[in-house]
C-alpha cells in the first residue's frame, strides 16, 4: 500500500470516527436539550404570566409604525427644573452623589417627600421608618405585595386593574379573587363617565372573609380613570377595618385628576392610616416616567416588610435620580396648591387634552367613558363594528382584534382593555379600546385626523 493510499484510508477512517462522535453528540445533545427544557422551564408560579400586552403592542408598532396612542407616557417635556436638576446633578461637583446612597431611600428624597405627605396625610410622616424609595412604583408594588402575602391568602383585586397585579399576587403564593367596577345604571342623553362604573356593595361585601388579607386599590384608576369617592372609600375602608384588612393604594396618578372631582387618600380615614399603604410614582407626577422612581409610604410596623424585601432585591435606588427628583419636591412645596404649582397647571392642560379626546372619539362613532382621572380613556367601538374586518384576525377577544386591525389599517393604535381583566370577566371589556391621552396637541390632532379620514373613506 502506498503512503498516499495509507493516508486516504488513515482520513476516511478519521471521518467514520468523526461521524459516530457526531451522530453521538447530536443524539446526546437533543436528550441533553430536552432535558435541559424539562428542568429549566419557568418555575410554575410563573405560569400563564408569560404573555405581556406591552411586548406584543410595542412589536405591533414596530411593525406597522401607527401613530401609537397606547403606550402609557407623555410624549412632551416634563418640567424644565426637573431636567436642569438632573443635568446639574450629573455634572455637578459632588462626585458621591453618583455612588450608592441609603438603601431605604435617599435621605434628601424621603425629607422632600414625608413634607409633602405629612401635609396632605394631615399627621407626621417620618421619613426614615415610613417611606421607602423604589424602582418605580412597580417595585413598591413588587416589594408591598411580596412582603405581605403568604401562601394561601386572598387578595381582592377591583378591575380593570394594572396588569401586574394578578402575577405580583401569584408568584407570593396568594390567591387574587377578583371584583370589576360595573355600569351602575344605563346611561341617556349623555356620555358615561368613569364614575358611572362603580362596585356593587352587596358584591364587595361577599369578598371579604377570614383568608381575606388585603385589597388592591387604585384611585384614579388605570385604565378607566375612575376616581373613587369618600362614599365608596369608607365602604372599602369599613370592610378592612372589620375583617383586619390591609389596604394596598395605588395612587401613582393622585394629581391627575379633572375637576369636580378630588383626589382622597384612603390614608386619611379614620382608622385606616394604620392599615394602608401608599403607592407613589415620580414618573407620574414629573411626568417623567424614564426616571422609574417610585415610593411607598404607611406605619413604620408594616413598612418593615416591605424594607425586607427592597433590601434582598434591589437593596438601593438610582442617587442622581432621587437626588434631582428632591429637588423637583422642593421646589414644588412652597407652591404647593398654587397655580403656578405643576401639580395644579398639569391637570388643568390634561383636562383639555381629555376633552378634545373624547370629542374626536365620539365624533367618529365611538362612545368614549369620560375619565375622571389619570390619562386614559377607554372607548366602546361597537358602534363601528360593520366598519372593520376584525375577524382577519386571529386573536381571542374581539378588542385584540380590533386594536391590531386598527394599527395594522388604519394607522392608530390603542390597547385592548381585557388584559386588564381577569379570564371571567374579559367578556366585560371586549367592545372596548384604551387609548392614552398624555401627548402633544398636534398628535391628538393627527389622531383626530386619522379618524376622520378613514371615517370619510367609507
Ligand atoms: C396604576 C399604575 N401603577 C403603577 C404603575 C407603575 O409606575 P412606574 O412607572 O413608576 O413603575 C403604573 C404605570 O403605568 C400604573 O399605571
Amino acid at each position: 500500500m502506498s503512503a498516499a493510499t495509507k493516508q486516504i484510508r488513515q482520513i476516511l477512517k478519521g471521518h467514520r470516527c468523526l461521524d459516530i462522535i457526531g451522530r453521538t453528540f447530536v443524539k446526546s445533545g437533543a436528550n441533553m436539550s430536552s432535558e435541559i427544557e424539562k428542568k429549566f422551564a419557568l418555575p410554575r408560579r410563573f405560569a400563564g404570566s408569560e404573555k405581556s400586552v406591552w411586548v406584543e403592542y410595542i412589536q405591533l408598532a414596530s411593525e406597522y409604525n401607527p401613530l401609537n396612542l397606547g403606550q402609557g407616557f407623555p410624549d412632551f417635556p416634563p418640567p424644565k427644573y426637573a431636567t436642569d436638576a438632573l443635568a446639574k446633578v450629573a455634572t455637578g461637583e459632588n462626585y458621591m452623589i453618583h455612588q450608592y446612597t441609603r438603601g431605604f431611600g435617599h435621605p434628601r428624597l424621603v425629607a422632600a417627600l414625608a413634607k409633602l405627605y405629612s401635609q396632605l396625610i394631615g399627621r407626621e410622616i417620618n421619613p426614615q421608618t415610613e417611606i421607602v424609595t423604589t424602582l418605580g412604583a412597580y417595585e413598591a408594588l413588587y416589594s408591598t405585595i411580596t412582603g405581605h402575602v403568604d401562601d394561601g391568602d386572598e387578595v381582592i383585586i377591583i378591575e380593570p386593574f394594572f396588569d401586574c397585579y394578578e402575577p405580583m399576587v401569584k408568584y407570593a403564593g396568594g390567591v387574587p379573587r377578583f371584583i370589576p367596577l360595573r355600569l351602575k345604571s344605563e346611561v341617556k342623553g349623555r356620555l358615561p363617565s368613569s364614575g358611572d362604573y362603580v362596585l356593587d356593595p352587596n358584591e364587595l361585601e361577599s369578598m371579604f372573609n377570614t383568608k381575606t388579607k388585603i385589597i388592591i386599590l387604585n384611585t384614579p384608576n388605570n385604565p378607566l380613570g375612575k376616581v373613587f369617592t369618600e362614599k365608596e372609600l369608607v365602604h372599602i375602608a369599613d370592610l378592612c377595618k372589620k375583617w383586619n384588612v390591609l389596604c394596598i393604594s395605588d395612587e401613582v396618578y393622585e394629581w391627575l385628576v379633572f375637576k369636580p372631582n378630588k383626589h382622597i387618600r384612603i390614608a386619611t380615614l379614620p382608622g385606616m392610616w394604620e392599615r394602608t399603604l401608599t403607592i407613589g410614582s415620580a414618573g407620574k407626577t414629573f411626568s417623567l416616567t424614564g426616571w422609574k422612581l417610585g415610593w411607598v409610604y404607611g406605619p413604620a410596623n408594616l413598612m418593615v416588610n416591605i424594607q425586607m424585601i427592597h433590601q434582598n432585591s434591589v437593596y438601593t435606588g438610582v442617587t442622581p435620580i432621587q437626588e434631582a427628583a428632591a429637588i423637583g419636591f422642593e421646589t414644588e412645596l412652597p407652591r404647593l396648591g398654587t397655580d403656578e404649582c405643576y401639580f395644579i397647571s398639569m391637570p388643568k392642560e390634561l383636562e383639555k387634552k381629555r376633552d378634545y379626546t373624547v370629542k374626536f372619539l365620539s365624533d367618529v362613532g365611538m362612545v368614549p367613558i369620560v375619565p375622571e382621572g389619570g390619562y386614559f380613556i377607554i372607548a366602546d367601538w361597537s358602534p363601528l363594528e360593520s366598519r372593520v374586518d376584525i375577524n382577519s384576525e386571529k386573536d381571542k377577544y374581539k378588542d385584540y382584534r380590533f386594536t391590531k386591525w386598527m394599527t395594522k389599517n388604519v394607522g392608530l393604535q390603542g390597547i385592548p382593555p381585557t388584559a386588564f381583566y381577569s379570564v371571567a370577566h374579559k367578556p366585560l371589556a371586549e367592545n372596548t379600546v384604551r387609548y392614552c391621552f398624555m401627548k402633544k396637541d398636534e398628535n391628538l390632532a393627527k389622531a383626530a385626523e386619522i379618524l376622520n379620514k378613514w371615517k370619510n373613506s367609507k
